[in-house]
């Protein structure tokens, strides 16, 4: 494997608290970072590339997201955007034309969604399950995720499915279908909320998968007040996804228990909700993750820029925030300490910005800003240059 110098950067974001805005350099290793600094310092490599004072940050790191399904739910969104409510019972839809679909056809669909988030910058996505809502169709769709992904989440406690008993269908959910599930999942999820599980419901759900070796993450105070977030503090899980509706009670259990607090800004764009409240959470000094959910329900982006500069404009984070909780908050979120930042020793996931600085992500909303995407120490995506370099 050869060593590359990556020089002319126009700022170099390691992590948050560590911006060089010019004259930054970066050198990939067998797939690591192996140095950071000023490019007059750097040591020798096999190869360099000059960057063009293009921006280099650390890969996006979407920690939740459902790409396992077949179908789209477009007319569900347009009804919304015309003044329909969300509510989760289109799930069922996507549950039956993800039972009918072949594992092919999956697979397909995954691949496709997959090569979107990468030419966006992702390098490190949680996929889940929770369309198929039988034995095999769970354990086939966390089959066909692990394909593409380490990150794989079991959610078979989605949604109750059309004619199971509840309760009948919670101790299929804990006992054979996790029996299935277990394998092929690195991860157990629940929809704490009213219309799918309850507390105990989700607290069983937890339970069982971590005596199955699967550690727990919540989907939780999504559509209004509830117990979800702190049942997630409560058991340490590593991370509650969504926390849109939040008391002052779940705001200072996040902080004291230190479970990541992962906002879905996709969600309240395409349903119209309100944005969960950013500044709160950080003020009170808890970890806040961005992911896209990517779902063809709630939220059917797979571009963790756009949920930046959602964040950024509707949510009052900075800039710097925004990016922090996309990469090393996502990191956070799944447990990981081997990428999210570009400090020496991490994986070099990193993305090339056509911008001379991380702000761009989301002061040029909408605009294609990935010039490069690179997951350990190699170039995974780039860009067909169409002009001989930036030019400011
Ligand atoms: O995270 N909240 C539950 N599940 C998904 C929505 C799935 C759907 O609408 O299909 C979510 O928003
Ligand atoms: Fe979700």
């Amino acid at each position: 494997m050869t060593s590359t110098l990556l020089s002319n950067i126009g700022e170099l974001v390691v992590h948050a608290g560590h911006r060089n805005m010019s004259d930054s350099a970066l050198v990939v290793d067998h797939g690591r970072v192996a140095w950071v600094g000023p490019a007059s310092e750097a040591p020798p490599t096999d190869r360099a590339i000059d960057l063009g004072g293009r921006a280099v940050i650390p890969g996006f790191v979407d920690s939740h997201s459902h790409l396992v399904f077949a179908g789209d739910r477009a007319p569900e969104f347009e009804a919304r955007m015309t003044g329909a409510a969300y509510t989760a019972g289109g799930i069922r839809s996507t549950v039956r034309a993800t039972r009918s679909a072949s594992d092919d056809e999956l697979t397909t669909n995954v691949a496709r969604l997959v090569e979107e988030m990468r030419r966006q910058g992702t390098t490190t996505v949680e996929i889940k399950s929770g369309y198929g809502l039988t034995v095999d169709d769970e354990a086939r769709s966390l089959r066909i995720a692990r394909a593409f992904t380490s990150e794989t989440t079991y959610l078979g406690a989605h949604v109750v499915p059309p004619d199971a008993d509840p309760a009948e269908y919670v101790e299929l959910v804990t006992g054979p279908m996790l029996e299935a599930a277990a394998p092929h999942a690195t991860w157990i999820d629940a929809f704490c909320e009213r219309g799918a599980f309850d507390a105990d419901q989700a607290r069983a759900v937890l339970e069982a998968g971590r005596a199955a070796g699967l550690p727990g993450r919540l989907h939780a105070n999504q559509l209004a007040p509830g117990p979800g977030v702190q049942l997630a503090c409560e058991l340490g899980l590593v991370a509650v996804d969504h926390c849109t509706y939040l008391s002052d009670r779940d705001v200072d259990a996040l902080a004291q228990s230190g479970t990541v607090a992962t906002l879905l800004p996709g969600v309240e764009f395409s349903t119209r909700q309100p944005w969960p409240d950013a500044r709160r959470l950080l003020n009170a000094g808890v970890t806040v993750a961005l992911a896209s959910d990517c779902n063809p329900g709630s939220s059917y982006t797979s571009s963790l820029p756009f949920c930046i500069a959602l964040a950024v404009r509707d949510m009052s984070m900075s800039p710097s925030e925004a990016l922090w909780s996309a990469t090393a908050g996502g990191a956070q979120a799944l447990g990981r300490t081997d990428i999210g930042t570009l400090e020496v020793g991490r994986r070099a996931d990193f993305v090339v910005l056509d911008a001379p600085s991380s702000t761009h992500l989301a002061y040029r909303p909408g605009v294609p800003l990935i010039w490069e995407t690179w997951a350990d120490g190699q170039s995974v995506y780039q860009r067909t240059p169409t002009n001989g370099g930036l030019r400011g």
